[in-house]
């Protein structure tokens, strides 16, 4: 039997697009500097039970990036080269797997995936639904990618961890850095008093975004003015969290992204001494999703770089001296992906 032209271009029509098989990453294939950083064709991942293939449009740089690409972090993630780098994301979904409930194709979403699988610096990741949230409506692609791991960060850190209280006094050490700006936020919205340390230059920023009190920690020790303090989060380690000890209440907690503080300390202080590390958390990011649309809370981007640009992002987090958030932009306005510079 011949089939009329019609009747063939109905069959065809009705077929599901074919996403083709692969796609443009950045991957690495070993450890070392921002030259690791490679531009070239990966397989296009497919969701399973529970996940959902999310097409990137943005995706946020964070210090545990270069951290993982330097080999920093080799003996607590178990990772398999080649690796696909960037642990923050907003995008569309593409596809859902079995058994996924509350998502569906066209979703607009943000997520933290989880850091120990191939990451966002691709046109598809595949993420757990439980790591999912629909993305803030007052943000676009760009901006949402700023969020999830800085933001889950500095809530973990501030409320599950040191359950910061209403008129409680909160030390955030690197104000101005991507987890800080979003604690200094988030504190306030808490009804905190805040106070952060930060280099000049950021001050103006920090008070905009809510600090009550902010110290240049280029010329003056915190610990010469601060005092009586609930809550102190350090993101630096080192010598600011051993000066940070005497500036806490008893009964106070000292919670770092970086060092796990010393028991002793703790003991010999009177307050709790813990170190966080970050979880993903789905449930998390449509709270912060509210507090965004409604205006408290919202991310301060110091760049915004064509993925094809993955290597500069890379030195200019690795500087320790951005403010706010670095952000890849993954697809262009004409749906495309750039080619990486060489
Ligand atoms: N454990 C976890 O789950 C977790 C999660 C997120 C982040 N982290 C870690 O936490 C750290 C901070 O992350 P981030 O994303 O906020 O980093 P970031 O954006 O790179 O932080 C940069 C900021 O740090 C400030 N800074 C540098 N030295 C300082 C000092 N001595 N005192 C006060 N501020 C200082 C800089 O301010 P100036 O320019 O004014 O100097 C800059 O604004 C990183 O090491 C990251 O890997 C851990």
């Amino acid at each position: 039997m011949t089939r009329t032209l019609e009747s063939i271009t109905k069959h065809i029509g009705a077929l599901p697009q074919m996403k083709s098989q692969t796609m443009k990453a950045i991957r690495i294939h070993n450890y070392g500097g921002p030259e690791v950083l490679q531009y070239e064709a990966a397989p296009c991942p497919k969701p399973g039970k529970g996940e959902v293939l999310i097409r990137v449009h943005a995706a946020g740089v964070n210090p545990i990036d270069w951290k993982v690409r330097a080999g920093y972090m080799k003996d607590f993630i178990a990772h398999s080269f080649p690796i696909i780098l960037g642990w923050d994301v907003s995008g569309v979904i593409e596809e859902v797997g079995p058994n996924v409930s509350r998502f569906k194709k066209g979703d607009e979403v943000y997520s933290l995936p989880d850091h120990t699988r191939n990451g966002a610096y691709g046109e598809y990741i595949v993420v757990r639904e439980s790591e999912v949230a629909l993305k803030p409506n007052a943000l676009h692609h760009v901006r949402a990618a700023a969020m999830p791991l800085a933001t889950l960060t500095a809530w973990q850190a501030l409320f599950d961890t040191a359950q910061l209280q209403p008129r409680q006094r909160v030390l955030i050490h690197g104000a101005a850095g991507g987890v800080g700006h979003f604690a200094v936020q988030l504190a306030k919205w808490k009804g905190a008093h805040v106070i952060g340390t930060a280099s000049a230059r950021n001050h103006e920023m920090l008070y905009e975004l809510g600090a009550d009190e902010l110290i240049d920690y280029t010329v003056l020790k915190f610990e010469s003015i601060v005092r009586d303090v609930d809550v102190v989060l350090d993101t630096i380690g080192g010598d600011t969290q051993e000066r940070s000890w005497q500036v806490l209440k008893k009964g106070g907690a000292l919670v770092s992204l970086v060092q796990q503080p010393s028991e002793n300390k703790a003991k010999e202080h009177g307050v709790r001494g813990i170190r966080l590390g970050a979880r993903a958390n789905g449930q998390e990011l449509v709270e912060i999703a509210k507090i965004v649309d409604a205006g408290k809370l919202a991310p301060v981007i110091d760049r915004i770089l064509p993925l094809s640009e993955a290597r500069r992002a890379h030195e200019l987090s690795q500087s320790g001296h951005t403010h706010g958030k670095i952000v890849l932009r993954v697809k262009n306005g004409n749906g495309t992906t750039e080619r990486m510079a060489r």
